[in-house]
């Protein structure tokens, strides 16, 4: 067909540089590296890097460019995401490594670098603050840090800092080093007044540097070292800091959470802090929000338990319970994937940390002769936890005291398997002294949150086939353009296996979507290498007309997605095995893999 050749013309013309580095690297070279590779017919074979094996599952496939474990850790990916988990690396770090190893020139390269240079001046505020903390000016801070009980060992792992008063001695350090003033005010260290002028934004303050996943300034939190007000001043949003997808600690705490495979979360700075000095390292803090989605979506596939050490005061307020109900929706979509496809996962367990006397981890922690492993271990589950607080915030005894306990806790138990919910109604039932029959009907009255889906008509991109030359790839593109578009699609767009996209760049906006507020724009916070895709997905024309309607269109999209990934995860699947006779329980994980690619194919018209 003419018109197909013209478009592989034009589609190898505008070959973007990803597609270019690929196409000049071979995924065995880039992996060999790493690990040793066995040759197993076409593909090869190898223990997996990422978790400790005997038998090899670890497989390279250099016909497809990709690799993938079908082991315990069951993730795959292509030359990139293999680089970004073997050297623990961002996307755009990955892509700048892999370009220079191709010899492939980066055009994007200089949005790129403003970004690193928001990074550098947050190097040079962080430094300038550290050594600040040995002036003579800053003995207060000193001080406050030894009365506090805090390390030294923790000060330098935390990089804890001092901002000198005076509001000029971080602008000349900047101004120094030569930083562009303009810069420094977007990273928001310094601050512009209405007339003008330019100052330091933080005075005479214990400095907390707040880190990215890979260990980069991209914040700072700032104590009083008086009672002065606020306690904590925070860096204000920025183009690389938003405190509400970061976690404090992080990029400390990934590798203890993962081998735990368990994870805390505390509230503060000095929590954390306090808690790493004492070697429990699989601590991060919210930095004293209510936990967000975004920050839930760093950690979920981390652990198979996560302990929230709450503040009492404010365990049952709405504003909590609400952070709770997102964070364990969220928490559940990450069982659904790790039943990849094989391997079922256990549910993620919540659990809530009750401290002796309301003390805060940072106190507790410190005190003598306390086990804070033994009292995350008896954390209790979290409605456990949550129907004795939320019951004491109401009068039971006056006229719809009980009912709004129950509607307080309504999202929550919407969510439970119907196991654990009988249990809780009944738990529930008891301290509201009231029969398991009232409460469930309590229960079924409460209206959801949100009501019927709205229905917009669309039209359906498989009616409109162009040709087959790249329907999987227009597919995965549409899908994208449909989630991207359509905030109503949310919820069952974040239950889509990430490793649905087959295009890196596709799967790191979709992962940045996730992570991301709805109302958020994407476009600010994508990293820039990504932004000539965001843009080509963005004006993917979704034509709209009354043949199709957007869910059907959708959830046709997502299954036949779905479907294609199983089917390269089984391609791969049989060579995983081949050493060994394949047990029974192998037979029957086949068996289940083309059972459930047949009843999704059979399910599109
Ligand atoms: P806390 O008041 O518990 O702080 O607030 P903390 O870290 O334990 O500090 P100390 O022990 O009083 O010194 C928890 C977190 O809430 C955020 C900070 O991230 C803090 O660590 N917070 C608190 C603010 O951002 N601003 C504030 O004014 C107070
Ligand atoms: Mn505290």
């Amino acid at each position: 067909m003419p018109d197909t050749h013209i478009l592989n013309l034009i589609e190898v013309r505008l070959m973007s540089e990803i597609d270019e580095i690929k196409s000049r690297l071979d995924v065995v070279d880039v992996v060999s590296e790493k690990v040793p590779l066995q040759r197993a017919g076409r593909n090869y074979k190898a223990n997996c890097p990422f978790h400790n094996e005997k038998t090899p599952s670890f497989i390279v496939d250099p016909g497809r460019q990709s690799w993938r474990c079908f082991g315990s850790c069951a993730i795959g990916g292509d030359v990139f995401s293999f680089v970004m988990k073997t050297e623990n690396m961002e996307f755009s770090d990955a892509l700048k490594l892999l370009a220079q190893r191709a010899g492939v020139e980066l055009r994007g390269q200089e949005t790129s670098k403003s970004r690193d240079s928001y990074f550098e001046i947050n190097k040079i505020t962080q430094d300038f603050y550290k050594d600040s903390l040995f002036t003579n000016e800053a003995q207060v801070a000193r001080k406050y840090l030894e009365s506090r009980g805090v390390a030294q060992g923790s000060v330098e792992d935390f990089a804890i800092g001092y901002s000198p008063r005076g509001g000029e001695s971080l602008k000349s350090h900047l101004l120094f080093h030569e930083v562009d003033l303009e810069k420094a005010i977007e990273c928001g260290v310094i601050n512009r007044l209405n007339d003008g002028r330019t100052r330091d934004f933080f005075w005479g303050r214990l400095m907390f540097p707040i880190f990215d996943r890979s260990g980069r300034p991209v914040g700072f939190g700032a104590r009083s070292l008086d009672e002065s007000m606020p306690k904590y001043i925070n860096t204000p949003s920025t183009p690389i800091f938003d405190k509400r997808s970061t976690l404090y600690g992080f990029h400390m705490a990934r590798d203890a959470i993962r081998e735990n495979d368990l994870g805390v979360i505390v509230e503060g700075y000095m929590d954390a802090i306090a808690a790493h000095e004492h070697g429990h390292r699989n601590v991060v803090a919210s930095m004293g929000t209510a936990l967000t989605p975004q920050q839930v979506r760093h950690l979920k596939n981390l652990a198979g338990t996560f302990v929230l050490a709450l503040d009492q005061d404010v365990a049952g307020q709405e504003a909590t319970l609400r952070s709770l109900e997102s964070a364990w929706q969220i928490f559940g979509e990450s069982t659904k994937r790790s039943q990849d496809p094989l391997f079922s996962g256990n549910p993620i367990k919540i659990n809530v940390v009750s401290l002796p006397e309301g003390k805060d981890p940072d106190e507790f922690i410190r005190s003598d002769g306390s086990d804070w492993e033994k009292v995350v271990d008896n954390a209790l589950p979290l409605l456990e936890y949550l129907i004795p607080v939320v019951s004491g915030r109401f009068d039971l005894g006056v006229p719809g005291g009980k009912g709004r306990v129950v509607e307080s806790l309504a999202p929550i138990f919407r969510l439970l398997d119907p196991f654990d919910k009988e249990r809780y109604i009944a738990m529930l039932a008891e301290k509201l002294s009231s029969s398991v029959e009232t409460v469930v009907t309590a229960l079924n009255q409460i209206p959801r949150q949100y009501s019927g889906k709205t229905l917009k008509k669309l039209e359906n991109p498989a009616l409109h086939e162009r040709s087959n030359l790249n329907i999987e790839s227009y597919r995965e593109e549409h899908t994208l353009a449909l989630i991207l578009k359509y905030p109503e699609l949310r919820d069952v767009a974040a239950d889509v296996n990430p490793e649905c996209f087959t295009r890196i760049e596709d799967r790191e906006i979709y992962l940045k979507w996730l992570e991301l507020d709805l109302e958020a724009s994407l476009v600010e916070f994508i990293d820039p290498v990504l932004k000539e895709r965001l843009t080509k997905v963005q004006a993917h024309n979704i034509l709209e007309s009354t043949t199709v309607d957007l869910w059907e269109d959708f959830n046709f999209c997502i299954r036949k997605l779905e479907s294609d990934r199983l089917k390269r995860y089984s391609t791969n699947f049989a060579e995983s095995q081949d050493d060994k006779l394949p047990s029974s329980e192998v037979v029957n994980a086949i068996n289940d893999l083309n059972k459930k690619i047949m009843e999704i194919d059979a399910s599109d018209r």
